[in-house]
Order: C-alpha cells, then sequence, then structure tokens
C-alpha cells in the first residue's frame, strides 16, 4: 500500500483516478479547491478510511508525507481557464514548483498530467512526443498551453537538477462521466444539447477532427506510466488515435440519444486546432496500451451519467 497524493482529485478525471487507486488498496490524499471540481464527484469515496480529502490550493505549499503524486490540478475547459488567466497559469506553473519541491522533500515519485495543447496548432500530424508544437504565446488560450509547457519544463528540470523521479502524460481529449455540464468541451455540449433538445452547435463546418479517448482507459494508462522503471519519463502521449470529424460526433450523439436536435454552425474560435491525433507507438512498447473502448459505448456511458443528472435535477436544465 502506497500513500497517494492526487491533486484535483476532485475533478473529472482526478475523481476516476481516486476511485482506481483506492480500488487497488492504497492510501488516497486527494486536494482540491473546488474551482471546478466537486465532492459531489467523491462523495462515494468519503466513508473510506483510506480516503481522506484537503481543500487547497496548489499555488500555496503544501507540506504533507505520500509515496507518489498524482498532479492534476488545472481547469482543462477553455470556459474555466479563460475566466481567471492569471490564476490558471499560477496553478500550472506555481503549482508544479510547489508539487515538485513537494516531492523533492519527500522523494515522491511525481506524474504531471499534460496536455495534447502543448502540440498547440499542429504542423506534425499524427503527434509524437518529440514534436516540438506551434503554440501561440500570447493568445487566449496561451495561459493554459504555455502554462502546461512551462509546467513540463519544471519537471525536466527538476529531474536534471535534482534527479526527481518523474513522469509527464500528455492527454488527449478524454470524455465520460462527472464532465461539468456547461464547461463547452465538446462531448459533454453535445450530450447535454441533444438530452435537452437544443441545437447542437458546431463551430466552423465540423470538418476539424478529434480523438476521443473514455476515461477509464486514459485512467489505466495513467497508472501504468506511473509504474514505469525510473529511467522512463515520458514525455508520453495518452489518448485514443482513433479520429472522428466533429460533425460525425455529433451525428452519434444524436442517434445514440434519439433527439431530436439540430445542428447549428457558429464562427471557429481563436486559435482552435483544426486536427489532432496522437501517434500512440511510445504508450504501446511502453506500458502496452492502447485504448479498448469503442466511441459509441464510451458515449453510452457517459449519455447515462447525464441523463441520470438531469432527471435527479442535480443539473438544470
Ligand atoms: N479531460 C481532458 O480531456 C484533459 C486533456 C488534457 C489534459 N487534461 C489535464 O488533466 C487534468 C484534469 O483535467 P479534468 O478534465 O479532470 O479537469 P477538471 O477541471 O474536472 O479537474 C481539475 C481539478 O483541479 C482543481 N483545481 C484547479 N485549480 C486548482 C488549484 N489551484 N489548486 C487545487 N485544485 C485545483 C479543480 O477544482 C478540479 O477539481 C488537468 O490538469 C488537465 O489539464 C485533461
Amino acid at each position: 500500500m502506497k500513500k497517494i497524493l492526487v491533486t484535483g482529485g476532485a475533478g473529472f478525471l482526478g475523481s476516476h483516478l481516486c476511485e482506481r487507486l483506492l480500488a487497488a488498496g492504497h492510501d488516497l490524499l486527494c486536494v482540491d479547491n473546488f474551482f471546478t471540481g466537486t465532492k459531489t464527484n467523491i462523495a462515494h469515496l468519503m466513508n473510506n478510511p483510506r480516503f481522506e480529502l484537503m481543500r487547497h490550493d496548489i499555488t500555496f505549499p503544501l507540506y504533507v508525507e505520500v509515496d507518489e503524486i498524482y498532479n492534476l490540478a488545472c481547469p482543462a475547459s477553455p470556459i474555466h481557464y479563460q475566466f481567471d488567466p492569471v490564476q490558471t497559469t499560477k496553478t500550472s506553473v506555481h503549482g508544479a514548483i510547489n508539487m515538485l519541491g513537494l516531492a523533492k522533500r519527500v522523494k515522491a515519485k511525481i506524474l504531471q498530467a499534460s496536455t495534447s495543447e502543448v502540440y498547440g496548432d499542429p504542423e506534425v500530424h499524427p503527434q509524437t512526443e518529440n514534436y516540438w508544437g506551434r503554440v501561440n504565446p500570447v493568445g487566449p488560450r496561451s495561459c493554459y498551453d504555455e502554462g502546461k509547457r512551462c509546467a513540463e519544463t519544471l519537471f525536466f528540470d527538476y529531474w536534471r537538477q535534482h534527479h526527481l523521479r518523474i513522469k509527464v502524460v500528455r492527454i488527449f481529449n478524454t470524455y465520460g462521466p462527472r464532465m461539468l455540464p456547461h464547461d463547452g468541451r465538446v462531448v459533454s455540449n453535445f450530450v447535454m444539447q441533444a438530452l435537452t433538445g437544443e441545437d447542437i452547435t458546431i463551430y466552423g463546418e465540423g470538418n476539424q477532427t478529434r480523438s476521443f479517448c473514455y476515461v477509464d482507459d486514459l485512467i489505466e494508462a495513467m497508472i501504468r506510466v506511473m509504474a514505469t522503471p525510473d529511467d522512463f519519463t515520458g514525455p508520453i502521449n495518452i489518448g485514443n488515435p482513433t479520429e472522428f470529424t466533429i460533425r460525425q460526433l455529433a451525428e452519434e450523439v444524436i442517434s445514440l440519444t434519439g433527439s431530436k436536435s439540430r445542428l447549428i454552425f457558429k464562427p471557429l474560435p481563436v486559435d482552435d486546432p483544426k486536427q489532432r491525433q496522437p501517434d500512440i507507438s511510445l504508450a504501446k512498447k511502453t506500458i502496452d496500451w492502447s485504448p479498448s473502448v469503442e466511441l459509441k459505448s464510451g458515449l453510452e456511458k457517459t449519455i447515462s451519467y447525464f441523463r441520470a443528472q438531469l432527471q435527479s435535477g442535480a443539473i438544470a436544465q
């Protein structure tokens, strides 16, 4: 049994990670400032004596004793990370410094939840880990993209300078139950619009492609990356390489929900990447991983979650 800290543990991915690590018999410390995370996401874990919840903002130092740290704290959707962009950069950069400082003090192994956004609007397709990216440093998405890039830099400097055991995971679009209903991310947007019978908003003509990874596949990969030998640092891409156009996704959601929603088209937001697809050769080789959940089955689980939330009144229509 290990003592494991999950920052951002009350969020979408964090809550699934806490659940899996607890089930594996570990002792969990979940740290969150509840900016986008909720107590409801982890309510089912609260009675477990091996689970502890701490309200804390990782832009401030944290003094705890742990063996491993998964650093997930950071708002992930444009609506939330652009709400207070300075705080977003602070969370990535000061947060990384604080968590790396903690890892150094207690000699913990530390994993960073980085993102495909470090590739920006890529000229290389699909993206491999050695591609340096094409990111606008001064746009409205930069607080997130550049914050995450700087966090990666810090991880690698702590590794070179202080010999910390680090793992950097670049997460591509992931979806599933416990995403926030109104956070502007494409899957939750489409599912909510379809379930409430609203028009489904497509930005541009819907020909931009995305790959969607179901949350269970992603969590499995993160846990496997943490368990890799100490000389493996990443960065490592984790995501689903099967590409769909945004329009195909919308049509699949309409068909699975049986919705009467129509598709409507709006202009593309600034710096929206046109294409994003992970090359996961490294993940296949290093952790023997590739996604196993098909889009249809992942969407069905996500749709039932949102349907139940709407029916119980947990989310307003
Ligand atoms: N979901 C995806 O598709 C995706 C893709 C790429 C990267 N990621 C990364 O994975 C991580 C988790 O993303 P998510 O989708 O679960 O988002 P989320 O918004 O649901 O989770 C983030 C959590 O961090 C917490 N948080 C934010 N700022 C904090 C701070 N300063 N101190 C403490 N807690 C703080 C939030 O309250 C929330 O619980 C993020 O770092 C995100 O950048 C996610």
